[in-house]
């Protein structure tokens, strides 16, 4: 992709979509025409973002920080690629990124390791005064979400929850389908996390078994979770997405949880039956605690419910699964399911195919800027994502997937570990905005 001008992409945008989210390509900026960024934990993810960053004009990335020199060293290779300047980077230790917030006047930070950094560098960026944008996760307890608000309240820093789902091209349809009112008043929505990560759990990088420190990437860090926990892992993709349906947050709010999983067998399997490994493997012994499909059942303020399912273990294709229904209608959407039913128009008891309903309400942003996003990863998603975090932090205003949605859906993780811990017993789910949703209005892709 050629290096392109942020500004001349924004009045493309405003000429051209009425109905585009101004937010995300307005022109302009408080702070000047360059955003100083930089990026912690450039693994596979982060590099995304890295890529799609450098690219934009008006952007300098000027520091990154990883601990792993084999992640510094490809995060290099693309700036060479791409033509610009050489960060500065840090990385000599697990805390130099304190180092790289301190000395680097950064106007923002992307945050992109292992789950267990996401909260405390999250932390010390708010404190830094830095505009924080932060890749997806479960969190680990209630008190690290409410610390996530907590610190945002006091410093006034912006986090942003880097959740690109909720930007793909079908998500967005269906909201706008939503808005229109063609499902009628919301009851249930289902949705979920259903990718088969089991050779990225045991990835040595060279075709063989290992997790833990042997492992390569994911495998170094992920797996573990899937040995010591059983819960929701990984709620956000499926949950993102939904929330902005049903205002989260914006005048509605998640109240509780009841999660049960199944018993743990598909890791285990993998491993016996994998050609380096084998009945006798030390993997094989391991006695895996997280149940191989996680359902938790979520009610809303305004009498809905969602059904959330996380199953990174089992042998399947790819699924988020979605499922919007309203009392005039219903809709399945995912990649290879595409079916609707809306009354009054649909034959009675019976399905049509989605897909013209998804292009009438295919989203101006994508009718603008489809093409544009193809190169930036995950089907053009991150695109939209990785623009928005740069117009809010230019702008130094409020994402419109902010901390308290990052508090509320990472506290899923936790909250469903606690239910299925005493067989499925609802959890309350913390109202982190403390009233403030009776009040807030919808504001996502808007
Ligand atoms: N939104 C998406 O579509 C998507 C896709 C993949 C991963 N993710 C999320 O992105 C995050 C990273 O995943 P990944 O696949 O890139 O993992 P990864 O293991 O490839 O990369 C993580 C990087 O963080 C670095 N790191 C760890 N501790 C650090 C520290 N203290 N200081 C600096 N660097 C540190 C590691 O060295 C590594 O390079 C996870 O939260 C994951 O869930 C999101």
């Amino acid at each position: 992709m050629k290096r392109r001008t942020f500004t001349k992409s924004t009045s493309m945008a405003l000429a051209g979509a009425t109905l585009a989210s101004p937010a995300i390509l307005r022109a302009g900026s408080k702070k000047g025409s360059e955003l100083r960024i930089g990026f912690i934990g450039t693994g596979l993810r982060g590099r995304n973002h890295v890529r799609n960053m450098i690219v934009e004009e008006g952007v300098k990335c000027v520091a990154i920080c990883d601990i792993d020199p084999n992640a510094v060293e490809e995060t290099k290779k693309l700036f060479d690629k791409y033509k610009v300047d050489q960060p500065k980077v840090y990385g000599e230790h697990e805390y130099s990124y304190r180092d790289m917030l301190e000395k680097e006047e950064l106007d923002a930070v992307m945050i992109a390791p292992n789950w267990k950094w996401h909260t405390p560098m999250c932390l010390d960026a708010m404190e830094a005064g830095v505009f924080t944008g932060v890749e997806v996760s479960g969190a680990f307890s209630l008190d690290e979400c409410w610390d996530l608000v907590n610190t945002h309240e006091r410093t006034g820093t912006h986090l942003m929850f880097m959740e690109n789902v909720c930007y793909r091209r079908d998500v967005m349809a269906v909201l706008n389908m939503v808005r229109d009112n063609v499902f009628g008043e919301l009851l249930h929505l289902r949705c979920g996390y259903m990718h088969d990560l089991r050779h990225v759990k045991f990835d040595d990088g060279n075709g063989g078994l290992a997790f833990g420190e042997k492992g390569f990437a994911e495998a170094r860090w992920r797996t573990e979770h899937n040995l010591r926990r059983n819960g929701d892992l990984y709620p956000t993709h499926g949950l993102g997405p939904i929330s902005t349906m049903i205002d989260m947050n914006r005048g509605n709010r998640l109240v509780s949880i009841s999660t049960f999983a199944t018993k743990s067998r598909s890791l285990k399997n993998y491993v016996a039956n994998h050609p380096k490994g084998g009945e006798n493997h030390p993997y094989t012994q391991l006695d895996w605690q997280l149940g191989d499909v996680v359902t938790s059942t979520i009610t809303t303020a305004n009498g809905e419910t969602i059904m959330v399912t996380h199953d990174t273990n089992t042998a399947r294709p790819y699924s988020l699964d979605f499922r919007v229904h309203g009392v005039g209608g219903i809709i399945d959407f995912d990649y290879g399911t595409q079916r609707i039913h809306v009354e009054g128009t649909t034959e009675a008891h019976s399905w049509e195919d989605a897909n013209p309903w998804l292009k009438k309400y295919d989203h101006p942003l994508w009718k603008e800027f489809g093409e544009m996003a193809r190169e930036a990863g995950h089907g053009g998603m991150d695109f939209f994502l990785d623009r928005q975090f740069i117009q809010s932090a230019k702008d130094d205003t409020p994402p419109m997937i902010d901390v308290y949605d990052a508090a509320t859906m990472r506290s899923i993780t936790p909250l469903s570990e606690a239910s299925i811990r005493q067989g499925g017993a609802v959890q309350q789910i913390p109202d982190f905005t403390e009233g403030k949703w009776m009040t807030r209005k919808p504001v996502f892709a808007l």
